[in-house]
């Protein structure tokens, strides 16, 4: 019985291995099932120390202002206490902070700490903190905001990471989310392809060191849902008055997604 088994599994493998030229879960850059969160932390790891340099190469400086942009949709007062999920280097959290200014305060969770350590080497008043975004270490409604930038793509489910940052947030408060995004226009999506499969995979990879990050970030891009399918993703996850923009011809999109109960949206 064993034996019949194993000898189906073989032909399977052969006949997936003729069809595609590789065995569909060893491709580069695609994790096999239920591998994703090692496979995620061991890509971050290796790349932690040119992470910044390469986000602003790769996106020709573009992520500073669709960093700028997310930090205006959470709609900062000054004395808030938002959460940055994956915050990795701490981009958006120094982003946040500078606007916050001393007033406020900045958590930055993270399950990867050399990316961790780097936020905590460049600014002071940022509180990195190792956890997952499946499992928030904060109490229910005990926080203003929370922001995810470029995160959600990594977590295996998406769903329970918003439904966990919902959670934390006070009734009233915001969930904003940064993420890649693909644009509408036929000429721009052949352009935004050859750019996603040719370009960066190569230039990250000579920056970086590893190849298999590189592979992975334009994999994972095209296999994450539309900016609609996300927005539906977020009121389940129990987020209502949600809406989402385009920035830069659609390349990436910010959604923002408000906790139900009294409260208000922040000013
Ligand atoms: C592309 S980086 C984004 C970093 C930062 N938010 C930014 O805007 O530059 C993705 C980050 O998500 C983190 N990450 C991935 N999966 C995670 C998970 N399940 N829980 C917590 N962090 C996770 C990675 O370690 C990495 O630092």
């Amino acid at each position: 019985m064993a034996g019949a088994a194993g000898a189906r599994e073989l032909l399977c493998r052969v006949c997936i291995t003729v069809q595609t030229g590789v065995q569909r879960e060893d491709r580069p850059g695609t994790p096999r099932a239920g591998e994703k969160p090692a496979y995620v932390h061991r890509a971050f790891v290796a790349i932690a120390n040119r992470y910044d340099l390469l986000n602003t190469l790769l996106s020709f400086n573009l992520d500073r202002g669709w960093r700028r942009a997310t930090v205006a949709a959470v709609g900062l007062s000054g004395s808030e206490a938002i959460l940055d999920v994956a915050t990795g280097t701490g981009m958006l959290a120094r982003e946040m902070q500078r606007r916050l200014g001393a007033g406020g305060k900045v958590l930055g969770i993270d399950f990867c700490e050399p990316m961790l350590r780097r936020a905590k080497g460049l600014a002071d008043n940022i509180h990195p903190v190792l956890a997952t975004a499946e499992r928030l270490p904060f109490a229910d409604s005990s926080l203003d905001g929370a922001t995810v930038a470029f995160g959600l793509r990594n977590v295996p489910d998406m769903e329970m990471a918003l439904r966990e940052a919902t959670r934390v947030v006070r009734p009233g408060g915001r969930v904003v989310c940064l993420e890649f995004s693909r644009p509408r226009n036929a000429i721009l999506q052949r352009l935004h392809r050859f750019y996603l499969l040719r370009v960066l995979p190569t230039v990250g990879w000579l920056i970086s060191g590893d190849r298999e990050a590189y592979v992975y970030l334009p994999r994972s891009i095209m296999a994450f849902p539309s900016a609609e399918e996300l927005r539906s993703v977020m009121e389940k996850a129990g987020l209502e008055k949600t809406a989402y923009r385009f920035l830069t011809w659609g390349v990436v999109a910010i959604h923002s997604g408000t906790k139900p109960g009294p409260g208000g949206a922040p000013a």
